[in-house]
């Protein structure tokens, strides 16, 4: 699930949870799952992964990760990104643009306290992306931080990331590809709206 706090009362964001909602309604399983693309510029290689978005908080798309990841170094390197949810319960996508930055170290340590232990000593004990000689040492690396880490305290290498989309795109699939498709672009601290065709 998605937590939403004091969300920001401007059309896009209206439209989002009006939507979220009926997926709900509608059983949506993992809908929490949004697609994050990045460029890392130094590499010239462009990406794309799932993470948990985990709150929308006004305006703000927060999720979180490892600070030292590849995704972390295309962010670093590029911060613009692109993001996707797509809800098959009720056919609908939203696509997202938008630049993205860390949230605070207070925001994080705050965040990290509230997890479980399990949580915070995987986040403490993985090297994310890094490659490892087998599953069993991250099982072992697992424990090892489980039994001996302060799972309290957030390390630095990890924490939230904060993403303020200036471009919205609602696609709703409908009877004989009569898709509809809303856009809207924030130009010049205005939100635009307009159609596209399928
Ligand atoms: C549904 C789903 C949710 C995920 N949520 C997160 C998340 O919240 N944070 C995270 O770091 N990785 C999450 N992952 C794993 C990422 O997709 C990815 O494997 C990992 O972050 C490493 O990405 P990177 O190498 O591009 O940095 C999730 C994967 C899936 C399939």
């Amino acid at each position: 699930m998605i937590e939403f706090n004091n969300l920001n009362k401007e059309t896009p964001y209206k439209l989002l949870k009006k939507k979220y909602d009926v997926a709900v309604d509608a059983g949506q399983k993992n809908i929490e799952a949004i697609s994050i693309s990045s460029f890392n510029k130094e590499i010239n290689e462009v990406d794309s992964r799932y993470v948990n978005l985990k709150f929308i908080s006004n305006d703000e798309f927060i999720f979180f990760s490892n600070y030292d990841s590849p995704k972390a170094s295309a962010f670093n390197s590029h911060d613009q990104i692109a993001a996707l949810l797509y809800w098959p319960s009720i056919n609908v996508q939203i696509r997202m643009r938008a630049k993205i930055k860390k949230t605070s170290n207070e925001y994080n340590q705050k965040y990290f306290f509230n997890r479980s232990k399990e949580k915070n000593a995987l986040a403490i004990s993985s090297n994310q992306s890094k490659k490892i000689d087998s599953y069993s040492e991250v099982i072992e690396n697992f424990n090892r931080s489980l039994e001996s880490n302060d799972l309290k305290k957030c390390p630095e290498y990890w924490g939230g990331y904060s993403f303020i989309p200036y471009y919205f795109e609602f696609w709703e699939g409908h009877e004989s590809r009569l898709n509809k498709r809303e856009v809207f672009e924030k130009i010049n601290g205005v939100w635009k709206q307009s159609f596209l065709q399928p």
